[in-house]
């Protein structure tokens, strides 16, 4: 009988995060002040995260001890379970090897709480009383309510105006955490009350939720803000996939050709590849590496890698990243985790280093993807991770032409039991790929900054 999951003991699950900036050639370009340009020390941040994650955001050491109190949250799900996906194959009649990481076991049911629980632990170890953020799948604004409800915190939440509309449910989940949840735009900050004016219908973007709860947070020492993905400590924390799916791996005497993720902000893909990219480095393997983003925002593929805001109203420090613009406002497809303008600076970094890959997808192919992984391997994913799955997919179905036997490693980041709207209008018919025309980028990139 075929092993179809690779399970760790939670005596094996990993004690450190892995920070890769101690590896690579050459460290990624420092935030810069808007006004002066010039980089910016901890102190710019100070308004927002507690110092010891500000430290993290900036450490060149290589690893990170978690602490025993995260580690004891962790355990209610962790170590999550590596999966063959055995039927997929069959079903592709592929000679590749499939791996997926799932991360849909977490009680947010994704990869979210990997960071969410550190962050909500620094901010109540700092005297913090409550967190504010954005959210665009409804994922990390849920990951951060349950961190929060464990640690005493309160927590605020922007959600992206179409994910609001669209997946009612995660709200009610992340109230059901006990946070309070406000549609983005909103009538409560400035910077909601100014795009509103303009356009009383706007779907909302997380650019415009991130200026939210950073305009709410910055100016009270008793409120700080939470970041679900782009920033170093945040990617630092995802690396537990990463090193848990190495030991998976080795115990079945496999390492991964090719590793695939979807990237919104980053974060899943680069907790899962960059303990895989360190052995890399180290010789230990070849692997390519290569992220994933919706046809509909693409900033890797499209954008340019230049100096911009993290925000839409322009309150962040500048970071350099692969952008569209801090303005672009992009299509309300239904992975609302990948609508981001921008990417990590820190992915960003290794991708023009030459250490990844990145490719666009269409989201229809996607949802197609995700309903052919539902019929074989048995989980619904979240409308995201349907994006690495078809790229998947394609390797495999290359595979079968070239009868290579590639490993691919791909992260199920989550499940997609709160975006069954998404899947009906799909199964409906009335999901379209909108083709983003070359104006709307131009002006868009002409947000950009000139440095
Ligand atoms: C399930 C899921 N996958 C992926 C993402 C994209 O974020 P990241 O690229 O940081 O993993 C999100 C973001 O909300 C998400 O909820």
């Amino acid at each position: 009988m075929p092993q179809h999951k690779i399970l760790l003991d939670e005596s094996e699950m990993p004690t450190r995060w892995y920070n890769l900036v101690a590896d690579l050639p050459s460290p990624p370009p420092p935030p810069l002040h808007p006004g002066t340009h010039s980089p910016v020390g901890p102190e710019a941040f100070a308004p927002l995260f507690p110092m010891s994650l500000i430290e993290q955001e900036v450490t060149t050491e290589r690893y990170v001890d978690i602490p025993e109190a995260v580690l004891d949250v962790y355990k209610l799900w962790r170590p999550s379970p590596l999966y063959r996906a055995h039927n997929l194959e069959k079903a592709l009649g592929t000679p590749a090897r499939i791996y997926y990481k799932y991360e849909g076991v977490s009680p947010a049911g994704s990869h979210k709480p990997n960071t969410a629980v550190p962050q909500a632990y620094y901010n109540a170890q700092a005297g913090v009383k409550k967190l504010t953020t954005e959210t665009g799948a409804g994922q990390w604004g849920t990951a951060l309510a349950f961190a929060c409800a464990l640690f005493d915190l309160q927590c605020e939440v922007w959600q992206v105006g179409a994910s609001y509309d669209q997946k009612p449910y995660r709200r009610m989940m992340i109230e059901a955490f006990g946070a309070v949840v406000h549609r983005s735009p909103s009538m409560l900050t400035e910077a909601g009350r100014g795009i509103l004016a303009d356009r009383p219908d706007h779907p909302g973007s997380l650019g415009i939720a991130i200026s939210e709860a950073v305009e709410v947070a910055a100016p009270d020492p008793e409120v700080r803000y939470a970041l679900g993905s782009v920033l170093n400590h945040v990617l630092l924390h995802q690396t537990v996939i990463g090193e848990e799916a190495l030991l998976q791996l080795a115990k079945v005497g496999d390492t991964p050709d090719v590793i695939i993720g979807c990237a919104g902000g980053g974060s899943n893909l680069a907790g899962l590849a960059f303990p895989f990219l360190r052995e890399k480095l180290a010789g230990r393997n070849d692997a390519t590496i290569r992220a994933v983003e919706p046809a509909a925002c693409p900033s890797l593929t499209r954008g340019v890698y230049a100096y911009d805001f993290g925000d839409t109203a322009g309150l962040t420090p500048l970071m350099k990243m692969h952008t569209l613009g801090h303005d672009f406002v992009p299509d309300p497809i239904h992975a609302g985790g990948l609508r981001y303008h921008g990417m990590s600076p820190l992915i960003s970094h290794v991708y023009e280093l030459g250490l990844m890959e990145a490719i666009s997808v269409p989201q229809t192919e996607s949802f197609a993807a995700g309903l052919q992984f539902a019929r074989t391997e048995g989980i619904l994913p979240a409308p995201e991770p349907t994006h690495a799955l078809a790229a998947c997919i394609r390797e495999a179905l290359a595979c079968k032409e070239s009868g290579e036997e590639k490993v691919i490693l791909t992260a199920l980041c989550g499940h997609g039991h709160f975006d069954l709207a998404a899947y009906d209008a799909y199964l409906s018919g009335r999901m379209s790929d909108e083709e983003v025309s070359a104006d709307r980028f131009r002006e868009a990139l002409a947000t950009v900054p000139v440095m």
